[in-house]
Formats: structure tokens, C-alpha cells, sequence
């Protein structure tokens, strides 16, 4: 008989979710020593048939075979039996343990006195081999994110995995960390054993993966050897049609009122370090002004003190001629859409109807005389999830089991539907996949359209000058800048965000 060389094939899973199949009969096979990339947009099901494999889920058909022998796996102990690492997006590391107690957590004896010698010096070795560092006294929760993903890996290979699951590692690393990620994931296939890796990086995917088997609604779409990938390719595998960051066209706007006024404003971050120095901008109906910039450059302070969060140290900030003074609570003057989605944008717990009314839930048409009219609140949220195209079985569902994309679709529709004079979007694209990026993309240009005025802060140098009419470069808390977003050069960009002023170049 020849010898199989799959460390893994999961044949023909099939999980639904009320009202969602998650699942749609997926075939997905992983050989020994290979990484294999599973790539799909939010809500593809990929991080489902993960924790099928992890005994998390129970599959309605299909089977999983280990070195060509099918097993059973129902629950998340007997995967680790059969040698199945994983390393969910949201940790499962117990914060207040040192690194050397989680990693054992489990496995260790309860009635002999634990001695953790041996196992702090092996930790070391797996360290050493893997090139993976870290101080196995430390507190978890003291940690970084990216040393907390090292200590997810460095468990599952202490339990000597031989099948390595990482979901959306690379989404909580800095770029350096994601480099010490590919160096660790070629020490363990060097090894033999095997990883899969879910990511929607195209180029990420690209670069470290054998093969990309692409995901989408919870259906298998195709198996391509990265050799012959593009991102182009995979993209289109994944979207199901051709997709693009390119720059759309910005029709001219007339009459272009000045909405967003900020004269030479100051603050200062939580820590009371200055965020902000003197700085000035105007946005103007019909236009989207892109912030570009280095993250942690004073974005965060800009956009809360334009929606009132943050209090200016000095300056002057008026929308539509009216000072900003409080936070601003009028959905028609200011749509909001924040960095962090899911700790300022939503109520995790809430539903989705609840989390379309928490800006005006006391006015009409959603409450009467302080009476809340839910028939009204339900019929509200059913018109937006459809107008926004929000993938959910009903408007009950609380947001929290919604992929990324679809929450920040909740979000953008509370706060940009109401039309407000001023948008600001901060991040938005932050975490999402390429379909959902074009999605909020072309509501932003949409917005522009109609007149609103669009301040738009991202990292992403690229949709920036794919979005924006002007680009102002925020470098330590100044403007650097203000460029043609249709003529604006990526090095100069570049260059700016790094503190250099534009003239130097010419
Ligand atoms: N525990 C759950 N309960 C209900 N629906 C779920 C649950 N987990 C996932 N889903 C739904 O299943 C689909 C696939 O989700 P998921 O596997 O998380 O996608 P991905 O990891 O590709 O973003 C989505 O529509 C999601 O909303
Ligand atoms: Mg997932």
C-alpha cells in the first residue's frame, strides 16, 4: 500500500447554524511538512470548520481522517490526543497564570506536588528550536498580544501537534512579529508536522503557504498551489468576482460649504502627552479628506476631539459653524464610525435592532412618552439590514456572532444612514476582508456624493489614495501636509509619514 502523505482530509463537513450553514459539505486536505493557507472573507466558515477539527462543533456529515485513518474527534481534549494544535483568534491563555502554568495547564498530574523545573526547561528548548522567546515565569496578562500568540504556539507543540491550526494569527502582530511568525512556521513544517493558517493577507498567504484552499458562504471553491497564486487570483477565488483597491472616480462637487473647521488645536493623550500640536484642517462638503499617517500619530486624539470625546487643551473646533463643546449625540450632524468596533462601535451583547437605536432610541419613531416601540425599532433594523446587506439570519441575532464585516455594517448604518453633515470614519476597514473593504469604501465615496463631509483616517497608505480627494499626513501630532489625492505619489506619502516635509524631495 502506498504510503499516505495528508497529515489531514476533512471530507464533505457540514455544519449549519440556525438560520446559516456554515458549512456547506467542505473538503479541505493538509500533507505533512506543507502549510496550507485557508483564505476566505468574514463569515466564510473557515474558523467553523476549524473547530470541527478541534471538537468544538459537531459536523452533520462528513468525516476527518489523520494519516489516512478516519477518527473521531469530539471534543477539544481528544483533538489534542490525536495531535491537533490550535490557536483561536481570541486567546484562551488564563491571564493571571504565569506562562509556564498555562502551558502545562491540563497536563499536568494533580496528585504529585507539581514541579515545574522539567517542564520550564523544556518550555526553553522549544523556545530555542523554534525561535519563539519567552520568559515562562512571566504573568500572562503582562505580556504583549503577540509574546501571548507565542505561548498559544509554544502549548501546542509541548503537546507535540502534529497538525497546527492558526486563526487570523498575523491580525494582532506587528509587522516584525509577523516575520518571527514565518520563521517560526518554517522551523515546525522543517520538522514535518503541518500548519494551516487562515488569513485573508493575500500577500501574507502568498509568502508563507504551499497551497490556499479558498472558502466562501460555506462552500469549498478551489485548491491552488501558491506556486501559480496571484492576489489578483486568490482574490476572485474569494470575493467570486475581479476586485481592486483602485481609485474610483471622484465626480467635482459644486459649492463645496466648509463643514469641519479646526483652528490651531492642542491635546494632549491619556497619558498627558502632547497628541495634537496646533493643529488645522477644513473639510469641506463633498469631500473626503484622508489622514494618513504612521498609527498612534494622533488619530485617535483627532477624531475624539472632533466627535467631542476628548477635550482640546487649546484651539477651536466648529462643524457646520456650530463649536464642538460636549460629546456630539445628533445623528444628523455627525456620523461616527470608531477605531474599535467592537468596544466603542457596538453592544456585543446587544441585537442587532438594539444596536441600530442605542444613538436615538428615545426619540420617535423607536419610543413614544419614554415608551420604546419595539415593532417599530424591529422594522427599523429588518429596512437597514437590507439596504446594508447585512448577512444574518434576523435581526435578533446579537452582534457578537457576526463576522467583522457585517458588524461594521451594523455600525455604518446607525451612523451614516441617518445622513449626517460630517462622517468620520477611523479605521473602518480595519480587520476586514477585501470584499467588505470595497463595501465600505464605496459607501464612503457614496456618502462624498451626496454631500457629506468625509474625513477618513487609515494606516493603510493605499486606501487612502484610493479614497481620498485631499491627504493630509499627520506625523507626531502635525499635519506634515496637504497633497492632491488624485495626484499625490506614494513615496512622498511615505516619506511624510516618516516626519520628512514634502519639499525635501523636490
Ligand atoms: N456559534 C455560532 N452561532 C451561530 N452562528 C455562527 C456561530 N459561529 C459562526 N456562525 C456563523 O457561521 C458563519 C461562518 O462563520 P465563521 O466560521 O466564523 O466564518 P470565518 O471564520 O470564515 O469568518 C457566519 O455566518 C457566522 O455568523
Ligand atoms: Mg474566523
Amino acid at each position: 500500500m502506498e504510503e499516505n502523505n495528508y497529515a489531514l482530509q476533512m471530507q464533505d463537513i457540514t455544519v449549519e447554524f440556525p438560520g446559516v450553514l456554515a458549512n456547506d459539505h467542505v473538503s479541505i486536505d493538509c500533507k505533512k511538512g506543507e502549510v496550507l493557507g485557508l483564505l476566505g472573507e468574514n463569515g466564510a466558515g473557515k474558523t467553523t470548520l476549524m473547530n470541527v477539527l478541534y471538537g468544538l462543533y459537531p459536523a452533520t456529515t462528513g468525516r476527518i481522517l489523520l494519516d489516512g485513518q478516519e477518527v473521531k474527534i469530539n471534543a477539544p481534549t481528544e483533538a489534542i490526543a490525536h495531535g491537533i494544535g490550535m490557536v483561536h483568534q481570541h486567546f484562551k491563555l488564563v491571564d493571571t497564570l504565569s506562562v509556564i502554568e498555562n502551558v502545562i495547564l491540563g497536563i499536568s498530574d494533580k496528585k504529585q506536588k507539581l514541579d515545574l523545573e522539567p517542564a520550564k526547561k523544556r518550555l526553553l528548548e522549544l523556545c530555542k528550536e523554534y525561535e519563539l522567546y519567552v520568559d515562562p515565569d512571566e504573568i500572562v496578562w503582562k505580556l504583549p498580544v503577540g509574546k501571548q500568540q507565542w505561548v498559544e504556539i509554544l502549548k501546542a507543540l509541548y503537546r507535540d501537534c502534529k497538525v497546527l491550526v492558526l486563526d487570523e494569527p498575523t491580525a494582532v502582530l506587528t509587522p516584525a512579529e509577523s516575520d518571527q511568525l514565518c520563521n517560526a512556521i518554517r522551523h515546525i513544517t522543517a520538522k514535518g508536522r503541518s500548519v494551516i493558517i487562515i488569513s485573508h493577507k493575500l500577500r501574507e498567504l502568498i509568502e508563507i503557504t504551499n497551497r490556499v484552499t479558498v472558502l466562501r458562504d460555506g462552500k469549498f471553491i478551489g485548491t491552488i498551489d501558491t506556486k501559480d497564486a496571484t492576489e489578483l487570483k486568490l482574490a476572485a477565488m474569494m470575493v467570486g468576482r475581479p476586485v481592486s483597491i483602485e481609485r474610483k472616480a471622484h465626480p467635482p462637487f459644486e459649492n463645496p460649504e466648509p463643514i469641519l473647521v479646526m483652528k490651531d488645536v492642542c491635546a494632549v493623550d491619556d497619558r498627558g502627552v502632547p497628541a495634537l500640536k496646533n493643529f488645522n484642517l477644513v473639510v469641506h462638503a463633498g469631500e473626503i479628506v484622508g489622514i494618513a499617517g504612521v498609527d498612534g500619530n494622533g488619530q485617535r486624539e483627532l477624531a475624539e476631539c472632533i466627535s467631542g470625546m476628548r477635550k482640546m487643551t487649546s484651539g477651536s473646533i466648529t462643524i457646520k459653524g456650530k463649536p464642538v463643546t460636549g460629546v456630539i449625540a445628533d445623528p444628523s450632524f455627525l456620523g461616527f464610525i470608531p477605531e474599535d468596533r467592537q468596544k466603542t462601535g457596538l453592544v456585543m451583547d446587544f441585537s442587532i435592532a438594539d444596536n441600530m437605536i442605542v444613538k436615538d432610541y428615545y426619540n420617535e419613531p423607536f419610543a413614544h412618552k419614554h415608551v420604546l416601540r419595539y415593532k417599530e425599532i424591529k422594522r427599523h433594523a429588518r429596512d437597514m439590514i437590507k439596504k446594508y446587506h447585512v448577512k444574518t439570519p434576523n435581526e435578533d441575532v446579537h452582534v457578537r456572532n457576526l463576522s467583522g464585516g457585517n458588524q461594521q455594517k451594523v455600525v455604518i448604518a446607525r451612523e451614516l444612514d441617518p445622513e449626517p453633515v460630517l462622517d468620520i470614519a477611523a479605521h473602518p476597514t480595519r480587520g476586514l476582508d477585501l470584499g467588505a473593504v470595497s463595501n465600505v469604501h464605496d459607501i464612503l465615496l457614496k456618502e462624498r456624493n451626496r454631500g457629506a463631509a468625509v474625513l477618513f483616517i487609515s494606516a493603510e497608505l493605499q486606501e487612502v489614495m484610493a479614497l481620498s480627494d485631499r491627504i493630509v499626513v499627520l506625523y507626531s501630532g502635525e499635519s506634515m501636509g496637504d497633497l492632491n489625492g488624485e495626484t499625490a505619489d506614494q513615496q512622498v506619502i511615505g516619506q511624510m509619514m516618516l516626519g520628512q516635509s514634502p519639499e525635501v524631495q523636490a
